[in-house]
């Protein structure tokens, strides 16, 4: 990845004639302690970028991430996040919305419990870092936001009815919030895996990951899906079953105003 010139700490263009320091392009992750996010961290760092690594707890694994201790379910940490970060570099490149929990549940079975976790860390998480993170990249006029959905967001599934309607709603939520920010300079996309093997499905009784993906496989996938050539593609389903990464923009949808 390209590095930017910066002048004390502010980036000046890409060939300024007093160049004093070279800074990386900054990239938040929510959710990377580990699993996807852990992998997507790890891939950032070999690209170059200063990686923050925000979640509730610290990455059981060594990292040159940087750690921030977050819970995105609460609107005045996902603030204190994109505040610290802004504080430190100047500059957000990259969020990835990526924090997630699994709940499952039916609808004889649904509990407020259950219902608001999925929501306040799938759906509120990422409209609180996307909203305060925004504000940034407007100024900026560039940045990424990376909102990770599921394949369970764009298809029916029994057993997981609030984790599901929490997914959908990324969805919608990213291609709103695309529509928004292009004018801005700033690309959003919505990414929607498979199941993957990681600890997201402890909640379940029995083991359901038998076939499922590696998390760094996944982590690849999304660091194309980022890196894409057709612009206008910004929806992103990548299934254990075909492991084909599916590319869909506005105008495949079936409904149009
Ligand atoms: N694995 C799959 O098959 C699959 C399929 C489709 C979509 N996804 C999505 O992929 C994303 C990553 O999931 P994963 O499979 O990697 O699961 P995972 O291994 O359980 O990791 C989840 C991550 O989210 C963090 N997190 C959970 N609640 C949080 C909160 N309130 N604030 C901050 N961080 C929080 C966890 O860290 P702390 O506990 O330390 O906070 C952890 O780092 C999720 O959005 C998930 O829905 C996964």
């Amino acid at each position: 990845m390209a590095l930017e010139w910066c002048y004390a700490g502010n980036v000046v263009g890409s060939n300024p004639t007093v160049p004093i320091m070279k800074i990386k392009k900054v990239a938040i992750i929510t959710g990377a302690s580990k699993g996807i996010g852990k992998c997507l961290s790890d891939i950032f760092l070999k690209s170059e970028y200063t990686v923050i690594n925000a979640s509730r707890n610290r990455p059981s694994e060594k990292t040159n991430a940087i750690f921030i201790k977050t819970d995105v379910s609460e609107k005045e940490s996902c603030r204190k996040l994109i505040q610290k970060v802004t504080r430190k570099f100047g500059r957000i490149d990259v969020l990835v919305n990526n924090a997630g929990v699994l709940h499952p549940d039916t609808i004889e079975n649904l509990s407020d419990k259950t219902l608001k976790s999925n929501f306040q860390t799938n759906v509120f998480g990422a409209f609180f870092c996307s909203y305060f993170a925004a504000k940034q990249m407007i100024k900026q006029k560039s940045g990424q936001i990376i909102n990770i959905s599921s394949s369970a967001g764009v298809s029916f599934r029994e057993g997981i009815l609030s984790y599901a309607a929490s997914k959908w709603s990324v969805v919608g939520f990213s291609g709103a919030l695309r529509l928004e920010l292009q004018k801005h300079g700033v690309d959003v996309i919505c990414f929607c895996p498979g199941g993957t093997k990681t600890q997201l499905f402890r909640h379940y009784k029995e083991d359901v990951s038998k076939d499922f993906m590696d998390p760094s496989e996944l982590a690849g996938k999304i660091s194309e899906a980022m890196n894409r050539s057709e612009k206008e593609k910004w929806l992103f389903v990548y299934s254990r079953k075909d492991r084909v990464l599916k590319k869909f923009g506005f105008e495949d949808y079936p409904v149009q105003q």
